[in-house]
């Protein structure tokens, strides 16, 4: 396994190229690059925002945690709450791939290096200044840069979280990176559940094997023994719960067809406890909790999936863990700003992905968004030329179904996006 991991990590060039061509233009006005002297002194790293990137609104998840967490006391930085939010006087980029979503179906169809390029250009968008304003026609470049990258994409974090750690020590940057793979495992750990372990993932994700892989070295690091595990990848579920037209069903229908193929793969374990952890492993998934957790409630009535599903799950989201992490990395570096320290920018910024419609060769569907087979069928290299380009996020390029998602369940990001 370790072998195969490493051929298919390590053979890719085209993040390596990547991160030449960043080196190549350190002035960052290049596409694919940023301004390597941005970061001159700890006192002025601190003041940067974290970037915190999905390939669109599940990282938004991650977010809410980010926004809402109050795990440690402020000032002591000690474990346990004070009341205050942890990251209080942090400010936050949120990026969102939209155009090239889902990232879950790149590996699929032999796309993989494609992909980790689509990566490591999400945290170059991160680290650098530049954007598009919607309607403009050249980039602009006064978006801040940043301290710390958080992937909040479990997709991402299989496929790109190596290439931007070694992009970030290539660069010799002070960056903090911190993924929500690890952060989901010990979340497992963390639950304590008895029962039988089910990853719900993108198919990506699946593929990798980096679920599977890394509980089972989080519980036996920790002593403890390893129960049945079952995956299951959607290629549709994240596109749904988007607002994908691609993915024309409901989440609800989505949800429960994921759910029986889960209880099915996990019949095939021949565990005799039932299904009762289970990893919400895409970062889309904490907006279809419910719908997710009605789908078993719904399996349980078939007399023949009953005994294979516990009466009560116990969710796991990797979003609570990976804010910890961030708060300890943070403060670890001294980048975690002080009670009496500001971020550079007031308000956090959301920034978003669309097509470049004026781009020749770029193909669209009908709704506007790229088209499908073309999405899918491009290559990595062409580091001067983007058929996307990142512009400010407003609620109104949300479609309507994901945003009520955002509104009713991630209400801190919600005030935040509506300022
Ligand atoms: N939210 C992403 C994740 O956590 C994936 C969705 C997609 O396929 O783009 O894996």
């Amino acid at each position: 396994m370790k072998i195969l991991a490493w051929l298919l990590f390590a053979t890719s060039t085209h993040a390596a190229d990547l991160v030449s061509h960043a080196s190549a233009h350190p002035d960052g006005r290049a596409v694919f690059s940023f301004d390597a002297s941005a970061w001159q002194s700890t006192d002025e790293t601190r003041r940067m925002p974290v970037g915190v990137f999905d390939s669109g609104i599940g990282g938004l998840t991650v977010l809410e945690s980010l926004l809402t967490l109050d795990a440690f006391h402020n000032d002591t930085l000690q474990p346990g709450a004070d009341g205050t939010p942890d990251f209080a006087q942090e400010r936050f980029i949120y990026f969102g791939d939209q155009a090239n979503m889902p990232y879950g179906n790149y590996p699929a169809v032999n796309r993989t290096d494609y992909l980790r390029e689509l990566i490591v250009k999400d945290a170059i968008f991160l680290l650098g200044r530049r954007f598009w304003s919607a309607e403009g026609k050249e980039p602009q470049f006064t978006k801040p840069p940043v301290k710390a990258i958080v992937i909040a994409c479990n997709t991402a974090t299989a496929y790109g979280l190596e290439d931007i750690r070694k992009a970030v020590a290539a660069w010799k940057i002070p960056v903090i990176v911190v993924g929500v793979v690890e952060a989901g495992a010990r979340g497992v750990l963390e639950s304590q559940a008895e029962g039988g372990i089910g990853v719900l993932a993108t198919s990506g994700t699946c593929a990798s094997g980096v679920y599977p892989r890394t509980i089972t070295q989080t519980l036996g690091l920790a002593g403890k023994s390893v129960p049945a595990i079952a995956q299951q990848g959607s290629p549709t579920l994240a596109g749904a719960i988007e607002g994908d037209s691609a993915f024309p069903e409901s989440v609800s229908a989505y949800a429960l067809k994921e759910a029986r193929a889960l209880a099915e793969a996990y019949r095939g374990t021949k565990a005799a406890a039932p299904l009762q952890t289970i990893v919400l492993g895409c970062t889309h998934y904490p907006l279809a909790k419910n719908e997710i957790d009605a789908a078993f409630d719904e399996l349980r009535k078939d007399a023949a999936l009953r005994d294979l599903i516990a009466e009560k799950r116990v969710f796991v989201n990797p979003a609570e863990a990976t804010a910890r992490e961030l708060f300890r990395e943070l403060a670890k570096a001294k980048l975690r700003l002080k009670a009496d320290e500001h971020c550079s920018i007031e308000q956090h910024q959301f920034y978003f992905s669309v097509p470049r419609v004026d781009e020749t060769g770029v193909q669209l569907s009908a709704d506007g968004s790229l088209d499908k087979d073309y999405k899918y069928s491009r290559a990595p290299g062409h580091l001067d030329f983007e058929d996307t380009k990142n512009v400010p996020l407003t609620p109104d390029l949300i479609p309507a179904n994901s945003a009520k998602l955002v509104r009713e369940r991630l209400p801190a990001v919600w005030k935040s996006l509506n300022r």
